[in-house]
């Protein structure tokens, strides 16, 4: 293949700008400018209000045709449907479920240049992955749950084995080919669950542990999810990949995303088997948008989960180092504190941030 079709959808909030910010990025780290073709298609809360839909079907078929689909943010907290969810959700919610984007990535690193809320980890120290599992659980009965006479509501959680073999497996090769946990270079792979409480999550832990069989050189290691909170804040150096349920996963990667700079930082990929989503782990902030002064290095670095993913799928060498560049190159600009964004103390403007990013990758 010489050209990848990328579903851009800009969102709510502080979505466009901080999907400018990371389609800027993406275009400076890759060289051949004729490799990825982009085109912008409508979904969010501000279409539902104008529109009465939040998703449109040509959005979907868009996303579901192209090679990889890159999204600002999405969700307004005022716009919300009569039982009280929000339409604007619907967007990334769907695609999960009609893509069957099984595997929510998320990486925990502490760039250089950045404090982490824990003072005595370095840059270095936290690295690690959480891999959520992205279609089951509560999230599956979305849409389906019950409030009797106004007394009783109830959501089912759904477990199944072949949900969980899959992003078990997926995690274990994930440690295969990463370095380590940074204290002592073991791979490992943390399951998380509840399983002292409740079946579906004992259930998730047995299937681990047959997955584990066909993983020897890779340890496993189980994890309460309270427990696992403490964990993620007393010895972050400790973990290498994180397997959890999908809710939990939803916790725990705020939490790790608290650590290393916080929601601004943090990016995600969601992919299954066919197709690929990636945007940063925060929300739309509609607080400050339109001000200029989001951080836009969670989509940023999501930009270079794409590329990365891209390339491994297509076997094509110049996206993997086009992605793992753009890593480089943000570790190189938040070094600078002049440019740091205000969610990290500093005073830079989107725009500058991604300027930067921008030339480090043509230099
Ligand atoms: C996330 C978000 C979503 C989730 C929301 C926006 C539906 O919090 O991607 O973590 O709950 O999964
Ligand atoms: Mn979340």
């Amino acid at each position: 293949k010489t050209r990848y079709e990328i579903a851009v959808v800009h969102g709510d909030g502080i979505g466009p700008e901080v999907c400018e910010a990371g389609l800027r990025a993406i275009k400076a780290a890759l060289p051949d400018e004729g490799k990825l073709a982009f085109r912008e298609y409508p979904a969010g809360a501000r279409l539902w209000q104008e529109t009465g839909v939040s998703f449109p079907e040509e959005t979907f078929n868009a996303c579901r045709d192209a090679d990889a689909i890159f999204h600002g943010a999405a969700g307004l907290p005022e716009v919300t449907a009569p039982d009280g969810t929000e339409p604007g959700l619907d967007f990334g919610l769907q695609l999960r479920f009609r893509l069957d984007l099984y595997a929510n990535i998320r990486p925990i690193k502490l760039h250089p240049g950045v404090t982490s809320a824990l003072r005595h980890f370095e840059p270095g120290e936290i690295d690690y992955v959480i891999l959520r599992e992205n279609t089951e659980g509560f999230y599956a009965a979305r849409g389906g749950g019950n409030v009797v006479r106004g007394e009783i509501a109830s959501d089912t959680s759904i477990i199944t084995r072949k949900g969980t073999e899959r992003i078990v497996r997926k995690a274990f090769e994930l440690a295969r080919s990463r370095n380590g946990a940074p204290r002592d270079g073991r791979k490992r792979v943390t399951c998380c669950d509840k399983a002292n409480v409740l079946r579906s999550y004992a259930f998730f832990r047995r299937v681990a542990r047959e997955v584990a069989e066909d993983y020897p050189d890779v340890e496993l290691d189980f994890a309460l999810i309270d427990a696992m909170t403490v964990h993620l804040v007393k010895r972050p150096d400790f973990y290498d990949v994180i397997v959890t349920e999908n809710m939990f996963g939803d916790i725990i990667s705020d939490l790790g995303a608290a650590t290393v700079g916080g929601m601004g930082m943090s990016p995600t990929a969601e992919v299954g088997d066919d197709n690929g989503f990636f945007q940063a782990a925060h929300g739309s902030a509609p607080d400050i948008a339109g001000r200029g002064i989001a951080n836009p290095i969670g989509t940023i670095l999501s930009g270079g989960l794409m590329l990365t993913w891209l390339g491994e799928r297509h076997r094509d060498n110049a996206l993997i180092d086009a992605g793992a560049r753009i890593d480089r190159a943000v570790g190189k600009v938040i070094r600078d504190p002049g440019l740091l964004p205000g969610d990290l103390g500093g005073t830079a403007t989107s725009v500058a941030i991604t300027d930067a990013v921008c030339e480090a990758l043509a230099g």
